[in-house]
């Protein structure tokens, strides 16, 4: 299987730009994941409120720039987050396909090297998977897709479409969030039983 871009022995990390936008895309997707589940199940009855107490924790109130619903705002927050991280994401794919990455160790059996950069791939491509079904999903429902307050696409309000964009979103989901703990998982077991050089190319003080 080729790779996304060169591999090479002659370089030992990760570029700087990559590894920031490693972390940072992977922070924004797992914080994602926590505010989709918790934005699902608001209720849909709640009033209009001028004032919101952040994820109801009691930290943090402020007022949003009209009275909303806790349930429009998650989502638009939802929504517009997402957006940033698909630009993010593109950004990400062409810094990829346009610089040399580290080759795997030699001490790494052939199957594992294989079985990493399928994984790999397969992160990428739910990187694209999620935020594209989530602006389908949008499209198809009657609210459209703002992003931060700019109003960027009015909805078809087409619920069976809708609906159906819905699972892929929640399919693809469970699927992206099976291949995360895979990866973490042997990111982690490079780093504290293998203790080799995979861990600290894409660490942030190297
Ligand atoms: C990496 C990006 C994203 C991740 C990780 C993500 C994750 C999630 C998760 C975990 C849920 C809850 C699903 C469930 O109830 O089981 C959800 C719901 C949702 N997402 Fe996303 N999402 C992403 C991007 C987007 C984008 C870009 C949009 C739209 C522009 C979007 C729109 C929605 C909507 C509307 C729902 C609620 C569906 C409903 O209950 O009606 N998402 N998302």
């Amino acid at each position: 299987m080729t790779s996304l871009s060169p591999m090479n022995d002659s370089v030992s990390r990760y570029t700087s730009i990559a590894i920031i936008l490693h972390w940072l895309i992977g922070l924004m997707i797992l914080c994602m994941f926590a505010l989709g589940w918790y934005m699902s199940e608001l209720p849909k009855d709640l009033p209009k409120t001028a004032s919101l107490d952040l994820f109801g924790l009691g930290i943090y109130t402020f007022q949003p720039a009209e009275p909303m619903s806790p349930r429009t705002f998650y989502f638009n927050l939802h929504k517009s987050v997402g957006l940033t991280i698909l630009a993010l994401v593109f950004f990400r794919l062409f810094w990829r396909l346009t610089h040399t990455v580290p080759a795997m160790p030699a001490s790494m059996q052939e199957w594992q090297a294989k079985a990493a950069r399928l994984a790999h791939k397969g992160l990428y491509l739910m990187m694209l998977a999620l935020p594209l079904s989530g602006i389908v999903m949008s499209v198809y429902s009657k609210y459209g897709i703002a992003w931060f307050g700019i109003k960027l696409v009015a909805g078809l309000d087409n619920n069976p479409l809708r609906e159906q964009f819905k699972e892929v979103h929640e399919i693809a989901g469970w699927v992206f969030l099976a291949l995360i703990i895979l990866h973490a998982s042997a990111a982690l077991k490079h780093r504290f039983w293998d203790k080799d050089e995979i861990w600290g190319r894409m660490s942030l003080h190297g």
